[in-house]
C-alpha cells in the first residue's frame, strides 16, 4: 500500500517536473479559429516551411508563440514579405494582421529549443538577418565588426569590446523577464555594436545594458520555476515520509 502510494508521488513529481521544463520549450502554434479556440493547424518546435494548400492559410490567421521566432507569409512560393519577429513567454493569442491569404507560411526559430543555452549571436542587421557569429564561454577574439542585432538564451551575461585590448567594455546582462521565469531571451532586434572581442560573464561593476523581450510577449506565466522545484521537492519529501 505504502509503496503503491509512493510509485504514484513520484510519477506526480516526474510528471510536474517535464511539464514544467516543457514550458520553456520554444513554440509556434497557428489557427484559423478567433482567440486560438480548438487544434491549432499547425504546431512547431522548430523552423518550418507549411506549403499544404488552404483551408489552412485562409485569412483571419492567429498565433501564438514562445520563445523567439521569425514569421514570413508568402502570396506565392516566390513572394514572401517582409518577416516578422514575435516573441513571448509565451505570448497570447494574437490576429495575423496581414490582407491576403497565404500560399507558404515559414518559421524560423531563433535559438536553442530551451531557451537557457550559454551562447551569444549577433548578425550583421537588424531583425537577426544577415551574416552571424556565435561566441561560447569563455571567449573569442576577432577581426572587428558591425553588429545591427543580438540575442542570448538563460540566465547569463556576456561581455563585449571592439578589439580585445580596447579597455571600454559593454555587459549585456539577462533581463528581468529572464530573471524571473529562469529562461528565455534578451535580445535586441536594431542596436550598433562593434564587436572585436566577446566574454563569457560580466563583472558587478560594469555598466549594464539589458533588453527586455518584444512588446508582443506577454507576461510571465507561472510561477518562478525554482519556487516551483522547491514546491514539488517538498510535497515530494513530506508524502513520502507519511
Ligand atoms: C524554407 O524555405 C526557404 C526558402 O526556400 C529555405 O531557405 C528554408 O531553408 C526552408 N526552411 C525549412 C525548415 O525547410
Ligand atoms: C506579391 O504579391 C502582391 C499581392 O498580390 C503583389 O502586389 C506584388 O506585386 C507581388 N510581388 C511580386 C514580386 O510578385
Ligand atoms: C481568402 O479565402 C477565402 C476562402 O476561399 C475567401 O472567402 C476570402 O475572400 C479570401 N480572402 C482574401 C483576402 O482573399
Ligand atoms: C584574445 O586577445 C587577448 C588580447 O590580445 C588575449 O589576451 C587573449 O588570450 C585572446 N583570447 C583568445 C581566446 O584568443
Ligand atoms: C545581472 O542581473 C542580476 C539579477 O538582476 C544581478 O544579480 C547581477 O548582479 C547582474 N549582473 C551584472 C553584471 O550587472
Amino acid at each position: 500500500m505504502f509503496s503503491y502510494f509512493k510509485i504514484a508521488t513520484l510519477s506526480l513529481v516526474l510528471i510536474l517536473v517535464h511539464s514544467t521544463i516543457g514550458q520553456q520549450s520554444q513554440l509556434i502554434q497557428f489557427w484559423n479559429s478567433a482567440n486560438c479556440v480548438g487544434n491549432p493547424f499547425a504546431s512547431w518546435t522548430a523552423s518550418a516551411n507549411y506549403t499544404t494548400p488552404p483551408p489552412g492559410l485562409t485569412q483571419p490567421l492567429y498565433y501564438k508563440v514562445n520563445g523567439l521566432w521569425e514569421i514570413i507569409p508568402c502570396l506565392s512560393p516566390t513572394n514572401c514579405t517582409v518577416p516578422w519577429i514575435r516573441s513571448g513567454f509565451p505570448g497570447p493569442c494574437t490576429q495575423l494582421l496581414f490582407p491576403y491569404n497565404l500560399t507558404d507560411l515559414r518559421v524560423r526559430r531563433i535559438g536553442d529549443a530551451n531557451q537557457n543555452e550559454r551562447k551569444i549571436t549577433f548578425f550583421e542587421l537588424p531583425n537577426f538577418q544577415g551574416q552571424s557569429i556565435s561566441v561560447v564561454p569563455p571567449e573569442t577574439n576577432f577581426s572587428s565588426r558591425t553588429a545591427q542585432s543580438y540575442y542570448f538564451t538563460g540566465l547569463n551575461s556576456w561581455v563585449y569590446k571592439s578589439s580585445p585590448d580596447n579597455f571600454i567594455s559593454v555587459c549585456y546582462n539577462y533581463s528581468l523577464d529572464v530573471k524571473n521565469a529562469g529562461y528565455g531571451f534578451t535580445y535586441s532586434e536594431a542596436t550598433i555594436a562593434n564587436i572585436g572581442y566577446v566574454k563569457y560573464g560580466c563583472d558587478v561593476q560594469q555598466s549594464t545594458t539589458t533588453r527586455k523581450p518584444g512588446s508582443s510577449g506577454g507576461g510571465i506565466v507561472g510561477p518562478n520555476n525554482a519556487v516551483y522545484y522547491a514546491f514539488i521537492l517538498v510535497f515530494a519529501l513530506i508524502c513520502l515520509k507519511y
